[in-house]
């Protein structure tokens, strides 16, 4: 596995492979690599010949008061967990590479961005869209991997491609979970005891709505009650939000008529965790 941080030597290696004809796969993770992270690099690897895979807990994503400063970072855990996964190239950017003194642009995708975590978490997504856009234009991979653990973050980076015609194939690896169903996140660190029993809160809401989807619900509003009489057996559970949105516009749903992405986010312990389903009827 090559490791590095600059820039330039990130693009040779890309431009050496495309000369001998390899396809490239692109990972950006912010590390604290776990299980989740992992099963988008095996996904990569069989969709392409090289995989990169980028490291950055990118501070423009981050708003004042969240875990920018204590968010983990275990350097050489990661290069080992990511060099045993057969990753090609780990790419550590250094933030004043890529921010640079002066750097002024901001990318935004307008009207995805401002609903559910953007709702909460103002700026965010413009962070995710504008450090994405740059690792993009680095790596120039053909396929971009992402994780259905974060749903809108897939579809605005789907939006972003599309609406920029920026020639990346994105695909999405389903969410990885805890034996108990909890999905798995960097953030999972923080919560012990208690608070980690209590976020299955999260989980065991999305199954119930599940399952009364099967059973033919169409209420959004009644699966969003579903969710909340389950979390009512969680006292820890301090909801941000439940939502059922249209899987591609997010725009809260009424009636479930087509793909829908049923979202949810708690805090526990202050500690804030998301969740989601995406459900089409057949
Ligand atoms: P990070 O939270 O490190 O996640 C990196 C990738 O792993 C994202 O595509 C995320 O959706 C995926 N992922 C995380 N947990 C997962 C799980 N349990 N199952 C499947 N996939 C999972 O998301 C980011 O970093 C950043 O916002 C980034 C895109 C790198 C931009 O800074």
């Amino acid at each position: 596995m090559i490791l590095t941080q600059a820039i330039p030597s990130v693009r040779k290696t890309v431009a050496r492979w495309r000369r001998e004809r390899r396809t490239v796969a692109f990972v950006p993770t912010m590390g604290a690599i776990h299980e989740g992270h992992l099963s988008l690099v095996r996904q990569a690897r069989r969709s392409a010949q090289r995989v990169v895979v980028s490291i950055f807990v990118n501070p423009l994503q981050f708003g004042p008061g969240e875990d920018l400063a204590r968010y983990p970072r275990p350097a050489a855990r990661d290069a080992r967990l990511l060099k045993e996964a057969a990753v090609h190239l780990l790419w550590r950017p250094r933030a004043n590479h890529l921010y640079p003194e002066g750097h002024r642009t901001r990318v935004r995708v307008s009207g995805l961005s401002e609903v559910l975590e953007g709702a909460t978490r103002p700026g965010h997504f413009e962070g995710v869209t504008t450090v994405v856009t740059q690792l993009l234009n680095v790596v120039q991979p053909d396929v971009l991997w992402l994780g259905q653990k974060d749903a809108q973050q897939a579809r605005i980076l789907e939006q972003l491609v599309t609406d920029l015609d920026l020639p990346v194939e994105v695909r999405r690896g389903a969410t990885v979970r805890e034996a108990d169903g909890l999905a798995l996140s960097s953030r999972n660190a923080y919560l012990s005891g208690e608070a980690r029993r209590q976020a299955v809160a999260l989980v065991r809401g999305l199954e119930t709505a599940r399952r009364l989807l099967r059973e033919g619900e169409r209420s959004g509003a009644r699966l969003r009650a579903a969710i909340r009489r389950v979390w009512r057996a969680y006292p820890a559970v301090r909801e941000d939000y439940v939502a059922v949105v249209d899987a591609d516009t997010l725009r809260p749903v009424r009636d479930v008529r087509g793909p829908v992405l049923v979202a949810v986010a708690a805090r526990i312990a202050r500690v804030r965790l998301i969740d989601n389903l995406e459900w089409s009827p057949r």
